[in-house]
């Protein structure tokens, strides 16, 4: 039986210690590469604080499989065991540009199960945290279930390019009439970010088009804490090991954006 105590004392001392040493690179400029794309950037620092991790859960947690975004963890098969699902930076561009606005996150899962969600802003020293089934916390401030919010007054997390290119919905049945009826949207470059505030009622949605593994993990199981719904744009579960169209948001409001404007365009 896996200790979950323990784990979770862990996970939150090692997030504070990489916390300090991206704080302190601050000092340095990061080197910055490319990989996809020329706007797909990936920096030392992100490569080291993945290493870290990798490093301090294979000392405590040799049992313990890693799915890390820099490619430091393992390939795994399946589902079977506790996995780490690590984004030792969400929103690199934003580290690299702006040195705020980026995350770390990790998301424990055990066979194929929520366990321990975390979303850290080192910037700002704020932790946001769950337990399945025992809630989620903002700094230990325990966040309270979120409530329901009609379109009109919704403010929806969404990054623009989807309203203008994407291959899998027609954005002038969906995402266009939704932007119109919604009160506002707002968009952050960090998908783990966007997670944690529709967790506080920041945001009451987010919906984007592609995500991976390490950029929902930890968020979802937050999320899902306080009652948030995250599915595909159809509404159906996500698999944790892929990646995802995504929508997030408040209960009812999910509903509402799936049946009245995403179904349109599928
Ligand atoms: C990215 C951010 C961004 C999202 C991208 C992700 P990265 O993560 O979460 O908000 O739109 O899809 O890849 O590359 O900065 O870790
Ligand atoms: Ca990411
Ligand atoms: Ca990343």
């Amino acid at each position: 039986m896996a200790n979950w105590t323990l784990i979770d004392k862990y996970a939150k001392a090692w997030l504070q210690e990489a916390g300090t040493r991206i704080v302190s690179s601050f000092a340095t400029a990061p080197e910055v590469m490319t990989k996809s794309n020329p706007d797909d950037l990936v920096t030392n620092i992100d490569q080291e604080t993945e290493q870290f991790f990798t490093k301090k859960i294979r000392e405590a947690f040799p049992d313990h499989y890693i799915l890390g975004e820099e490619g430091f963890g393992d390939d795994p098969a399946g589902f079977s065991g506790i996995i780490w699902i690590i984004d030792p930076i969400d929103g690199t561009t934003n580290f690299v540009h702006q040195q705020r606005n980026f995350m770390i996150s990790i998301g424990i899962y055990e066979n194929g199960n929520p366990k321990l969600g975390y979303v850290y802003d080192v910037v700002y020293q704020e932790l946001y945290y769950a337990k399945a089934g025992e809630g989620a916390f903002w700094n230990d401030k325990k966040l309270p279930p979120l409530e329901k919010v009609p379109v009109e007054k919704a403010l929806i997390g969404i990054n623009s390019t989807w309203l203008v290119s994407n291959r899998l919905i027609d954005p002038r049945e969906t995402l266009i009439p939704l932007v119109n009826d919604a009160r506002g949207t707002r968009s952050y470059g960090s998908a783990a970010l966007e997670f944690v505030f529709v967790a506080t009622g920041r945001l009451d949605a987010y919906i984007t088009m592609r995500l991976s593994p390490w950029d929902f993990a930890g968020g979802k199981i937050i999320v899902e804490e306080v009652g948030g719904k995250v599915t595909n744009l159809k509404g159906e579960p996500l698999n944790i090991l892929e990646r995802n169209p995504i929508v997030v948001a408040k209960p009812g409001l999910h509903e509402k954006i799936i049946q009245k404007y995403l179904s349109k365009g599928l």
